[in-house]
């Protein structure tokens, strides 16, 4: 039972693989079909031809048999009889219905004949209705869907031509039963090709199963840094091999990744501290400025603006670190998202100045998370709508239940986000237009953290958005249980 089981997981993990044209599977299936074909094709070709030609050869050689003791016969019976007569006797101590025989004067007309001929026989040249294979005296060819082989040979006594005699021998049903045997050949073949190349198909898809499970792995758990389970048995050492200098180079990258973490949130710590010391500073002059001109004070708003920005970014890529390292441990507290969505519609609307409308159920929609974290993933999604639309445009942010997931969205009617642009924004860094949102601010961290956030508490968030209509940012949380 288990075999069958994990036969029929393998094969529901196959299913899913379309078999495309350029694929090493397609290649090798066609590959091997078309050799077989050729083999098999050529093998049936080649048996029929050497049957046919043993059966005419076997058969060429009885009718040489069948005269040369004509010969002696005629011989023996012109002893006693008048020539004619041993002829015809001769002639009738051989002759069949599949067997017949005639001589023909050196002039052309027929000396004797057997019984069964009644038509005068043809000449041997003229005969031919379709010659199949000549031979020195011999002859095959087709007479009204017979087959035949004749023979003709000088008779000569004393080196004088008494005249020509010819032996035809029917070979039809010999005929017929070879062929009726190359047809069950030819079936024959034809199910050893069907069965040889499903049990190649089969093999094939068999050898490469290691390479799919691999790509499956990998496209499951790419952002994982647990090496690939290398419990591949009776994989090729090919594959085992591949696998193994994956796992080295999935290892590598991952602790390259580590360090490069390690050292911007090193960074990041280093920076915030001093720079929130003068962001402090230039803030306590900025309110005691009453001495300083104009020009001074426009100049030190711009430089706490500047810094506030900069603390800003560190504090986003010391949380992104956080949250990327499991750091960051995150609180499991019963939140009801209509209140938090109305905190952030608040805020946003007191410091923002823009209006943001909620649609939401009355009936209380819990999930259990972290306040902080859910907060700061309304937060982003919210900044960028207002930073990626108009003043004049409305944002909304809705609330609903379904099944058994919170769904929180976040829809602006702002310039939207190109197709091919959608599955990108999520990575770090990552920004759709450097001239467009450059006047926006931000580095693009804001959808990072947001991902990590919402895997963390257990949810995913997706994206509809289309280019110069807007873009709806929808966040599932799993419900809290009553
Ligand atoms: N609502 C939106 N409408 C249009 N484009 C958006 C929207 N939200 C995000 N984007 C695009 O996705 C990119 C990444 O967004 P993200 O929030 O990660 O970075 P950011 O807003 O540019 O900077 P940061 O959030 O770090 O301040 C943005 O630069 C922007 O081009
Ligand atoms: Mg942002």
């Amino acid at each position: 039972m288990n075999f069958i089981d994990s036969w029929l997981t393998k094969l529901e993990i196959t299913s899913q693989v379309k078999i495309e044209s350029c694929s090493l599977q397609f290649r090798l299936i066609l590959g091997m079909v078309s050799v077989l074909l050729l083999g098999l094709s050529s093998l049936t070709i080649w048996t029929g031809w050497e049957m046919e030609k043993f059966l005419i050869v076997t058969h060429q050689q009885k009718v040489e048999a069948i005269a040369n003791r004509f010969l002696q016969d005629v011989e023996r019976y012109s002893g006693t009889l008048p020539m004619e007569t041993g002829l015809q006797q001769a002639i009738d101590r051989v002759s069949s219905p599949d067997l017949l025989m005639w001589v023909k004067c050196p002039d052309g007309k027929i000396m004797t004949q057997s019984k069964g001929l009644t038509i005068s026989p043809p000449d041997f040249q003229t005969v031919s209705v379709s010659i199949q294979q000549r031979r020195n005296n011999f002859q095959v060819h087709n007479i009204n869907g017979r087959q035949m082989v004749k023979y003709r040979s000088t008779w000569q006594i004393d080196s004088n031509t008494i005249g020509q005699f010819y032996v035809e021998q029917d070979m039809t049903n010999d005929h017929s039963r070879l062929m009726a045997v190359l047809q069950s050949l030819r079936m024959a073949i034809l199910l050893a090709f069907v069965a040889i190349a499903l049990a190649f198909s089969l093999l094939i898809w068999r050898s490469l199963l290691p390479l799919r499970q691999m790509s499956q792995w990998m496209r499951t758990h790419t952002a994982q840094p647990n090496p690939f389970p290398l419990n591949l048995h009776q994989a090729p050492s090919e594959v085992k091999q591949l696998a193994k200098e994956w796992n080295r180079l999935s290892t590598h990258l991952s602790l390259r990744q580590e360090q490069q973490r390690q050292f911007t949130n090193n960074i990041a710590h280093e920076l915030r501290t001093p720079l929130s010391l003068v962001y402090g500073y230039l803030q306590r002059t900025l309110r005691r400025s009453d001495n300083l001109t104009t020009l001074q004070q426009e100049a030190l708003s711009i430089a706490a603006s500047e810094t506030e920005g900069i603390i800003q970014l560190l504090q986003n890529l010391i949380n992104l670190a956080r949250v990327d390292s499991g750091s960051m441990p995150l609180r499991k507290e019963v939140l009801v998202l209509n209140d938090l969505m109305a905190d952030a519609a608040r805020m946003t609307e007191k410091f923002g100045h823009r209006t943001i409308e909620i649609e939401a159920s009355s009936k209380p929609v819990r999930v259990k998370g972290d306040r902080e974290a859910f907060m700061q993933v309304l937060t982003h999604l919210i900044d960028n709508a207002l930073k990626y639309s108009d003043a004049h445009k409305p944002i909304t942010l809705k609330l609903r239940q379904i099944d058994e997931w919170a769904v929180i969205q976040v829809c602006d009617k702002g310039c939207g986000i190109a197709r091919a642009e959608q599955p990108r924004i999520f990575e770090p860094f990552h920004r759709v237009d450097q001239s467009r949102t450059r006047s926006t601010g931000g580095v693009g961290l804001g959808l990072s953290i947001v991902k990590s956030l919402v895997k963390e508490m257990g949810g995913r968030v997706t994206l509809q958005s289309t280019p110069g209509i807007g873009s709806t940012f929808s966040v599932c949380l799993p419900l809290a249980n009553e």
